[in-house]
């Protein structure tokens, strides 16, 4: 079985998609052309209105990551082949009978999806090619999951024949292992479009998938015993207590600039996220792991604060609207030395100062109360306009949810807030795209955001939520704004690193069990090694 090697495009306009075509067409047969309906997935693309008369000489493979796929195929006709997420299909026939003029479907799935949801479409349905996304849909340049390796090494056994694509975080050393593990197609964007020379970056791609697949087809058998005992589960309480392990890298009020250090201390907030969630044995995880990069970024990097000295005058006012994600915020203000960490495991105890939804007075440093969502902005807004009138520097930050914008008040807020030009006020939205009871878009649509805001008067900024750098520049951003709000629209996982968490709703307002919470902190404790290692380099 062959290797191929196919550039995966991301884009926003057609003008980029034909640029991006036109750069990759002299090296490769097929393009794969990602599309995104901010639905599915927290990212919006290029629409139908782009797809239309593409380049000839070329293949396509459309990756749609939308929720109601047969409603796109339908209308981009042609022998392309169409890799449909599984999580989106509702029924089978309307996929099949949405193709036009020739087009063949292929599957795709997401990390956390078990692999045997497949086995049926292949098996009955005749699908010849399968996509194993090697990371959480939604964006290029995030990192590679080994863990999907056991997923393709058991699809590869169970059908030889399988076309097996991996897509995400593909670069010459994850597609070697992606091919040892038995992928013979590999999907690339950043290791082919970020490189200087393209057809090089192909080329050493392709080479490192056939040195995988050559290693693989050697000692297939073996490996596949390896990969089925699941790993051993840690009964007994870990040694060393999870604030302990928080704690290496600690910090003051002082500005924390090196990324990695960040990203290490987000890791710290979300072990104490699990820890805390699992002794109240209630909260809301999804929420707080969501929002953990953006917390880590705004107490470490961007506000004025001082946790010695919580009601400093001239600190920064920091507003949580979405009161119930105070998990990830009371992990951060431990983090940066407000109070002990030993005191978040008295969270949702009687007469604990961490209440399930925070307020203030009773913990030092929790500038307003909330809980009943809709109403952080407005009191935000109030506090931008004293320091604005009182001619003070500090600045407002809010954090509020999407699913918040059901609540007629927040858009009273906004519409107050650019009348008087609060240019100290900045707002970031954690756009997850859930709530409690569905996707957002599903309970009541309240897109596009973006355009509502910008509408209403405010300066907006649409960034990856996990980005920490990104966060960090979008506040930056919205400091050279004087005379305008600023909308950070921090597009977000909802239980992010958590492998079981990702994208489930359920995990809205769930805590985590003995066992879940033993695999999340496995999970994190992988994704800290990630870190701990560039830090050593
Ligand atoms: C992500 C997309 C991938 C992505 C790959 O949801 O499906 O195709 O663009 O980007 P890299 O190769 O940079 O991870
Ligand atoms: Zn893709």
């Amino acid at each position: 079985m062959d290797v191929e090697v196919i550039p995966a495009i991301l884009v926003k306009s057609r003008e980029e998609l034909l640029a991006q075509i036109e750069k990759v067409k002299p090296s490769v047969t097929t393009v794969h052309i990602d599309i995104m309906d901010n639905v599915f997935v927290p990212n919006k693309t290029i629409g139908l209105e782009g797809l239309t008369n593409l380049p000839s000489g070329i293949l396509y493979e459309f990756h749609w990551m939308v929720k109601d796929p047969e409603n796109w195929i339908s209308k981009v006709p042609g022998k392309h082949m169409h890799l449909v997420h599984v999580e989106a299909i509702s029924d089978w026939n309307k996929i099949e009978k949405a193709r036009v003029d020739g087009g063949e479907i292929g599957l795709a799935i997401n990390p956390p999806t078990p692999i045997e949801t497949l086995y049926p479409y292949i098996k009955n349905k005749a699908v010849k090619k399968v996509l194993l996304m090697t990371v959480n849909p939604g964006f290029c340049g995030q990192k590679y999951i080994p863990e999907v390796e056991s997923k393709i090494n058991a699809l590869r056994a169970k059908f030889p024949e399988l076309e097996i694509e991996v897509d995400g975080g593909i670069n010459p050393e994850t597609s070697e292992r992606a091919s040892e593990a038995g992928a013979n197609i590999l999907a690339a964007s950043s290791a082919i479009f970020m490189a200087k020379n393209i057809s090089e970056a192909v080329q050493n791609i392709y080479e490192s998938g056939i040195r995988g697949r050559n290693k693989s087809q050697s000692c297939w058998c073996e490996k596949i015993t390896e990969v089925v005992n699941v790993p051993k589960l840690i009964t007994e309480p870990p040694k060393q207590t999870l604030l302990e392990i928080g704690s290496s890298v600690g910090v003051g009020a002082t500005k924390v600039t090196d990324i990695k250090k960040l990203y290490l201390l987000s890791n710290n907030i979300r072990q104490s996220i699990v820890k805390m969630l699992h002794a109240a044995k209630s909260g809301h995880p999804a929420g707080s792991m969501g929002l953990a990069d953006v917390f880590t970024a705004l107490y470490f990097n961007v506000l004025n604060h001082d946790p010695k000295n919580p009601d400093w005058e001239c600190r920064d006012r920091f507003i949580l609207s979405n009161g119930h994600v105070c998990p990830g915020l009371y992990a951060s203000m431990a983090e940066a030395g407000y109070f002990p960490k030993e005191e978040l495991m008295t969270l949702r105890k009687l007469g604990s100062r961490l209440q399930g939804h925070p307020h203030r007075g009773t913990l030092p440093g929790i500038e307003n109360s909330s809980g009943p969502l809709g109403q952080g902005l407005s009191i935000a807004i109030g506090m931008a306009l004293v320091a604005k009138r009182e001619k003070k520097s500090w600045r407002v930050y809010c954090v509020c949810s999407d699913g918040e914008h059901n609540e007629g008040q927040i858009w009273e807020a906004a519409l107050l807030a650019s009348k008087y030009k609060l240019g100290n006020l900045v707002a970031i939205m954690d756009r997850n795209n859930i709530q409690i009871d569905g996707f957002t878009e599903d309970v009541l649509p309240i897109e596009p955001l973006e355009e509502k805001y910008r509408a209403f008067g405010w300066h907006v900024i649409n960034i990856d939520g996990h980005n920490i750098q990104q966060i960090i520049s979008a506040c930056d951003e919205a400091k050279t704004i004087i005379d305008k709000p600023t909308m950070i629209i921090a597009h977000t996982v909802p239980g992010k690193d958590i492998s079981f968490m990702e994208f489930i709703t359920a995990w809205h307002g769930k805590s985590p069990g003995d066992k879940e919470a033993t695999t999340a902190l496995e999970d994190l404790e992988e994704e800290r090694k990630f870190y701990r290692d560039q830090e050593k380099e």
